[in-house]
């Protein structure tokens, strides 16, 4: 979806709604204005009836209009509209003036009050006021005064009144706009820092972002933000202190490599070279192994994309398995070694290789670090519902001090005569994880056991 501006955004939401609030007050501004102007004009249009009524005179029950002439032209002077009159009388009809006016709508004749109609009138459109008056001694007739005139002057004052309330609700709503304009910039301007702030670090900077002086919304984004460069920042720090390490590490068995090496090329003595080489095979196994173990943790690393290798794995197979091929190794040291499967059968989902490279390392310590003649006994158990594979050996006991420091890289208790370099525990603990488990040491009557149990999420 094509990203949008939140600028725009934001003048959109508040344009709208101001342009529709600002058509609706014209409408009704517009409407209420020429409502009171008709008003006015009417009563004006009134006044001139009521004039025009005082010049009726009625002699001898004769009614006739008693208007001068300037008079006349008085009522006829005006600059837009053009004025008629009409004097009528019920009995009589026409008495003086146009005779197209209409009488008022409706039957009920009430004297003495201002009617008001439209019509028209030589094909214009006008507004009509009307007037009855009493004939005295005579009360089946009255008298209609009525006096119309065209829309002209109305219009006018309306197109006035339109332009008088729209323009400046017009610059009004122009003022709002650009207000609003320049507090959106305003407002958005932190985010807009922030994006320069970011655009201009060196990709090997990873201090915080600054949270001073930006509101309340963009201090939580750049909170998130600084939460993640930390936790970057760990991440990248470990990692380079794991390839300073491996490359410390590997270093070493190297360099021996080199001086056994140059030692045997110096050698003439047949057995002397073979003992030489001999030594040389160690240390490169030593090496190999050395390699196999950070291979091993690098795979197990988080972040590897290793759903296409996860399926089904039924653990007591698994364990079974594994277990056969260190039957060898154990009874070359007359270790007592056995497998317990599970009669629940348990299975995860996993990698089958992963999980066989955890449990190696398992057998591997227990194996090399147990007594000749002793025991190792791989179990596969269900507990409350959370299946696990447990390494118990009668061995050595592991230093309470040392409990919490042998799951980490690198890692060995001094010491001890087996070779190794550290990484075994913190592999198995690391592929615990990625099978959704937890690697627990504890303590048995006799002896110790290593137990993975998975709670069933695998990563
Ligand atoms: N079953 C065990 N019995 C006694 N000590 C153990 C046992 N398992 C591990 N340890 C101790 O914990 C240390 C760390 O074990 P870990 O497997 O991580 O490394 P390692 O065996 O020394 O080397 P690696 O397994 O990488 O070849 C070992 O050096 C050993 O001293
Ligand atoms: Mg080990």
């Amino acid at each position: 979806m094509k990203p949008t501006s939140l600028h725009r955004q934001l003048m959109l939401w508040l344009l709208i709604p101001i342009v529709c609030l600002w058509i609706a007050g014209g409408v009704v501004a517009y409407f209420i204005a020429v409502r009171f102007a008709d008003l006015a004009h009417d009563r004006s249009l009134f006044d001139s009836t009521l004039t025009l009524s005082e010049q009726v005179r009625i002699d001898h029950g004769r009614v006739r209009l008693d208007l001068p002439d300037y008079a006349l032209r008085m009522l006829q002077i005006d600059p837009y509209d053009k004025v008629y009159y009409k004097v009528s009388t019920h009995l009589h009809g026409l008495i003086s003036g146009f005779g197209s006016i209409s009488p008022p709508p409706g039957d009920r004749v009430y004297y003495n009050r201002p009617y008001y109609h439209n019509d028209r009138i030589e094909g214009n459109h006008v507004r009509i006021s009307s007037l009855y008056l009493h004939v005295p001694g005579n009360s089946r007739d009255w008298i209609l005064v009525q006096v119309a005139e065209t829309l002209v002057k109305r219009k006018v004052l309306a197109k006035e009144i339109l332009a008088g309330v729209i323009l400046p609700q017009m610059l009004l709503t122009g003022i709002a706009v650009a207000i609003i304009w320049i507090g959106i910039t305003k407002g958005l301007s932190s985010l807009r820092r922030l994006e320069s702030e970011v655009q201009s670090r060196s990709f090997r900077d990873l201090s915080p972002l600054s949270e001073d002086d930006v509101p309340k919304e963009v201090g939580s984004l750049i909170h998130a933000i600084n939460d993640l460069l930390s936790r970057l920042e760990n991440a990248i720090s470990a990692q380079n202190r794991f390839v300073a390490d491996a490359a410390h590490q590997l270093r070493t068995p190297l360099a021996g490599l080199k001086t056994q090496t140059e030692y045997a090329l110096r050698q003439n003595d047949p057995g002397e070279i073979r003992h030489s080489l001999n030594q040389l095979r160690t240390s490169s196994e030593r090496s190999i192994h050395l390699v196999n173990q950070l291979l091993s943790l690098a795979r197990a690393e988080p972040g590897w994309n290793r759903s296409m290798e996860f399926r089904r794995i039924d653990l007591n197979t698994l364990a079974s398995e594994l277990a056969g091929r260190w039957v060898p190794a154990a009874l070359r040291k007359h270790i007592d070694f056995g497998f317990e499967p599970s009669s629940s059968n348990p299975s995860i989902e996993g990698s089958d290789f992963l999980l066989q490279e955890m449990l190696n390392n398992l057998v591997d310590n227990a194996l090399r670090y147990t007594q000749e003649g002793g025991k190792v006994t791989v179990r596969v158990f269900v507990l409350n519902g959370i299946s696990g594979i447990s390494v118990e050996d009668n061995g050595p006991p592991i230093p309470e001090s040392e409990k919490e420091h042998i799951f980490e890289r690198f890692h060995r208790i001094l010491g001890s005569q087996e070779e190794g370099c550290g990484l075994g525990l913190s592999i198995v603990r690391e592929l615990a994880h990625l099978h959704g488990g937890e690697v627990y040491l504890s303590e048995l009557a006799e002896g110790k056991s290593f137990e993975v149990r998975f709670f069933g999420h695998p990563a």
